[in-house]
Formats: C-alpha cells, structure tokens, sequence
C-alpha cells in the first residue's frame, strides 16, 4: 500500500499496489476530476511533485508531449512505485455518489439487440451499486488495457451487471466480448460516471442515444420510470440510428409498469437509403436535428442526457450551448 499526498489541499489517500492513483483516489472518496477512465480525455491530468509513477499506457491519447515535458501524467493510467505527491485540483463534482469496487466476475450470456448490438451478462462475486446512467471497465482476457461500458438496467445493487455493446470493426475489446465463451473469467470495476439519474429533480427527462450509446439512455429511463421519487416526469427517447437494422430500445422501455401514460419513443434514421422501407414513425436525418425539431422551444425545461459517438455528443452539445440550455441540466460522459 502506497500513501499519495495531494498539493495543495494537503489530503492523503492509500493506493494498493496495482491500482490506478484516480480509481484508487474515487475509492478513498477523493473528488478526483476524470471522465473516461481509458486514457483519453485528459481530465484526470495531475503533475507529479515527487516519487515515482509506471505509466500503463505510454501512448494514451489524453496526454501530450508538452504535458509530458511539464511531469504531467494522466491518473487513470498511473500506478504509485511508492509513496508520491501530486499537485491536483480536486472538485467536488467529482466525489463519487457510490463507492467503486473491482471484483472478479464471469460471463453468463449474451443476448442479441441487433446486427452489432448484444447484452452481455455477467455475474459478479461481489454486488455492485450503481446509479442509473454510470458505467463500469472491464477487463477481459488477452486485452491490453479495461474498456468502459454503460450498465443498462435501472441501478441499485446487483451481483448480475448488464452492458450493451455495439461491435466495433477492428475493435479489440468489443470484438473479444462478442467471442466470450460462457464461465470466461474477467474482472469489474465499477461504477464510475458523472451522468447519473438526478432523482430529485421535477423535470421531465430526455435521453438521445446514438448507436453505442444505447445503454446508458435504457438504464437512465428505467430507472426514472421506476423511482419512487420520480412519479410524475416524462421519458422523451430519442434513439439514432443508420438505417431501420439498427433501430432499437423500445421493446426493454415497453415493458416498464409507467411507459404507456409517461414514456416517449422515436428513432431518428440517419442513412436509411432511398427507396428502402421505413416505419412510418421513424424521423430523417440526425438525432440532434429531431431533438431540435421536435423539442426546440422546451429544452431548457429537461433534465437532458446523451451517450454515443463523439461526433453526436459534440452536435448535440452545442445545439444546447445555442439555445441557452443552463449546463447543471446536461449530463453526459463522452464515449471514446
Ligand atoms: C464512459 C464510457 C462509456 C461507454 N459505454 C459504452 C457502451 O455502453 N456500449 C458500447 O458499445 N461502448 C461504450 N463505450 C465505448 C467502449 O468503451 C469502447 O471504446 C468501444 O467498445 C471500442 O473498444 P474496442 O476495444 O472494440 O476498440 P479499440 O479501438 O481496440 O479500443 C478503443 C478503446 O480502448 C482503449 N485502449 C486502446 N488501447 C489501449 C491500451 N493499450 N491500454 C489501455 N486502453 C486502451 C481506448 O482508450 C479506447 O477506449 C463507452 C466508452 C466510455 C468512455
Ligand atoms: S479519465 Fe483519464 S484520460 Fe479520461
């Protein structure tokens, strides 16, 4: 066990020997600013003041050169040598809501969504807790590195976690789980994420998802439906999607008890090829774009959530810069 001491707000927290100092610092309750965990957006950057560091991932694309040069390191890819000061600003944004725990798990099923989405179940030895909307890293075998997955069921404290997970050509991870044999065991680590379920919020909800961000937006609209706080808010689910092959979502929201009277689908097609059938109820175009068709007047009365590729999550950030949309109503956590 290794001792870290912050600069300057003089905490100390203990980090076990091969854990990361950000995950070993959301452990001790540290407020430690991250978001991906996997080495690529760069905010868990800290400068090193002493000791010694093993970096696990030397091309990490959320660390530059120049950071480099500066001692700078990223903390979701740095393990402790021995005790070591670091100059961090902590912000209390990022306490966690639910304690992370690595526990050892196996893989149990996998059920088909559609032609590059499964669920993948997995039993874990130790329960999880978790909020709607957070996700965990898995480590599978023969992969370098944990990748980061949505949870899609309604949060709570389960010993089975559900990830959904598009198939990533030449992915390395997606592909490893979608060749997972059954009892393969992998390890958990969990939960992490900014873009949880605000309960105590009255607003109505929106959740657009796109492509691989479908299951974040499942779990956060089960678990609204579901809240004993949350009676009255609306679900307003946007799904993006190519083509009708990809459409999805709706069959896991129908069979929540508050659907029919408080929940709202539609799927936005965004390469459906002329001529092709389409369901009548199906939008064109972008997902953001059918967010502002369809909501541009009352965005600033949701709380709003979105998950999926980098280029909707930037789309549909500065359609809610534009329209004045005040930021502690946006949650989301980038997918990289
Ligand atoms: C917060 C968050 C939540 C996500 N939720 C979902 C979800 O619910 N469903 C879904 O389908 N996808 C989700 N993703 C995307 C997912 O984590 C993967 O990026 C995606 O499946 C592609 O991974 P891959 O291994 O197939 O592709 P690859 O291109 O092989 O790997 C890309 C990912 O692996 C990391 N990585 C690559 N090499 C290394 C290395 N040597 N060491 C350490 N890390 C490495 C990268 O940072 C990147 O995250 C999420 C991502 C984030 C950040
Ligand atoms: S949290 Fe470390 S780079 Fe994103």
């Amino acid at each position: 066990m290794h001792q870290v001491h912050i600069e300057p707000s003089q905490t100390t927290f203990s980090c076990h020997e091969r854990d990361t100092l950000l995950r070993a610092g959301l452990r001790a309750g540290i407020a430690f600013p991250y978001e991906c965990n996997v080495g690529s957006c760069g905010n868990c950057k800290f400068e090193l003041l002493e000791g010694e560091l093993e970096n696990t991932w030397d091309q990490a694309p959320g660390l530059s050169e120049k950071d480099k040069q500066k001692n700078r390191h990223l903390g979701c890819q740095s393990i402790a040598k021995g005790n070591v000061r670091i100059k961090l600003r902590e912000q209390e944004r990022y306490a966690p809501i639910h304690t992370p725990i690595k526990t050892a798990a196996h893989f149990v099923e996998q059920r088909v969504i559609t032609h590059d989405i499964s669920e993948f179940a997995f039993e874990t030895a130790e329960p999880i807790e978790f909020s709607a909307g957070q996700y965990a890293l898995i480590e599978l075998p023969g992969v370098q590195g944990p990748r980061a997955y949505s949870m899609s069921q309604a949060g709570g404290k389960h010993h089975r976690i559900e990830f959904q997970v598009r198939r990533v050509p030449n992915g390395v991870g997606s592909q490893a789980l979608f060749d997972l044999k059954p009892n393969t065991p992998v390890s958990i680590d969990g939960p992490y994420g900014m873009a949880y379920l605000r309960e105590d919020s009255s607003r109505d909800i929106l959740c657009v998802g796109g492509g691989s961000g479908l299951a974040p937006m499942v779990s956060l609209a089960r678990g609204a439906l579901t809240s004993p706080k949350m009676t009255h808010q609306h679900v307003h689910f946007l799904y993006g999607a190519r083509e009708e092959r990809d459409v999805c979502g709706l069959d896991m929201l129908e069979s929540l008890p508050n659907w029919s009277q408080r929940g709202h689908y539609t799927a936005v097609l965004s390469h459906q090829a002329p001529g092709t059938p389409m369901s009548s109820d199906r939008l064109n175009g972008f997902v953001h774009e059918a967010v502002a068709s369809l909501h541009l007047e009352q965005l600033a009365n949701f709380e709003i959530y979105f998950a999926g590729p980098p280029l909707m999550a930037q789309a549909m950030l500065k359609l809610l810069i534009e329209q004045k949309v005040p930021m502690d109503q946006v949650h989301f956590d980038q997918f990289y």
